[in-house]
């Protein structure tokens, strides 16, 4: 087994059975193991610098039907909303003011007709900040709408694959939503010249390790520059609410510690990547005043981003993505001191650059 990170750290891949025996793992030496290489391939690149991202939850406006998405179109229990651009802008302000280089606007799929506005926000907030950049995480959209955004401004785009398996895909998803065209707009994306990022939930329902490597095989040959792990966590007013938490497999998983493999195993195999500890992981493992929480054991694992909510304190409550998603204390805007205090104590800080994709020659 420990061959096998050994095997992972030199030739930055493995073979199918070989992630799935990695992925069962349950030997303590080994997973420390590998988080081990995969932090000290995270050092090496970064040093002691976590980039920052601001996130604003733009709209919670959604035309798809994500079967456990809380902001899905058939949820009538959330008031819904689209932020302003003045309302934008100033949040961008506020976290200018705060040290944020890179604003992430993310939101539900709105209608095509919102592009305009959506092309007039990334350019507005280019235009005030210069020095900042513009990602976008709001879905599938026209080919057209993705080269808009970009000549707007926006120059990276998070769009997760959320499973690389079609059947498991089409479980998770309403009959109209195609694997096939999730991966057509990530192509798209790459072509426009969009750093791209994709990733998966862990845990999602009826989910199998299998499915987890062809996820890893997957984006192996895509070699996106960001990707976003992280666990599945019911919401109660979608059809998946229901589904018991935690199974791989059908059975019991720890969904924290797979999380954790995952971003090691990526980090191995895409040295260079960009690889947030998520907000899904730090409220699973929201951890204590003197233990680490998922944030922390992300980057101990190889992570180099978190991502806090900048969005209007006012709207948060209404971007519930799943039940009790933390967006307060470290995972706020407003908490970058609490956040810099416990990066401190594992070692780490807080960068304010802005933190652009930059390969290495090795
Ligand atoms: N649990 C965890 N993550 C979720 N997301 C959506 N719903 C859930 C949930 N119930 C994730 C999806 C999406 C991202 C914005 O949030 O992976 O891509």
């Amino acid at each position: 087994m420990k061959g096998l990170v050994r095997k992972l750290s030199e030739k930055r891949s493995l073979e199918a059975g070989e992630y799935r025996s990695l992925l069962v793992c349950d030997d303590d030496e080994v997973i420390g193991e590998l988080h081990e290489a995969a932090r000290a391939v995270a050092r090496e690149r970064f040093g002691d610098s976590i980039w920052i991202r601001g996130l604003l939850e733009f709209t919670n406006i959604c035309c798809n039907d994500c079967l456990y998405c809380g902001i899905r179109r058939s949820n009538r229990k959330i008031a819904r909303y689209t932020l302003s651009k003045d309302e934008v802008l100033e949040c961008c302000a506020r976290g200018y003011g705060a040290g944020f280089r890179t604003f992430v606007l993310q939101g539900g799929e709105l209608p095509d007709q919102s592009d305009r506005l959506i092309e007039d926000i990334c350019a507005s907030i280019r235009k005030s900040f210069p020095d900042c950049a513009v990602t976008l995480s709001l879905g599938e959209r026209q080919d057209e709408s993705y080269e808009r955004f970009f000549r707007a401004g926006a120059t990276r785009y998070l769009l997760r694959h959320e499973t690389r398996n079609p059947d498991h895909y089409a479980m998770l998803h309403p009959p109209e939503m195609s694997l096939e065209h999730r991966l057509h707009c990530l192509d798209r994306l790459k072509e426009i010249g969009y750093q791209t990022g994709t990733g998966f939930m862990v845990g999602s329902p009826f989910q199998t390790y299998d499915n987890i490597v062809e996820d890893i095989l997957f984006i192996g040959g895509f070699r996106p520059e960001m990707i976003g792990i992280g666990p599945f966590i019911p919401h109660r007013n979608t059809p998946l609410g229901k589904y018991r938490a935690g199974l791989v497999d059908h059975v019991p998983a720890n969904v924290v510690s797979l999380t954790l493999k995952l971003i090691s195993i990526f980090r191995l195999m895409l040295p260079d990547s960009l690889i947030p500890a998520t907000t899904a992981l730090a409220t699973l493992a929201p951890g204590g005043p003197d233990q680490p929480g998922g944030r922390e054991m992300g980057i101990l694992a190889g992570a180099n981003v978190v991502m806090p909510n900048i969005s209007p304190p006012g709207v948060r409550e209404s971007y519930s993505l799943y039940d009790g998603k933390a967006a307060s204390g470290a995972e706020s805007g407003e908490g970058l001191e609490i956040l810099e205090e416990r990066l401190s104590r594992i070692g780490y800080r807080i960068s304010t650059d802005r933190g652009d994709w930059s390969p290495r020659e090795n």
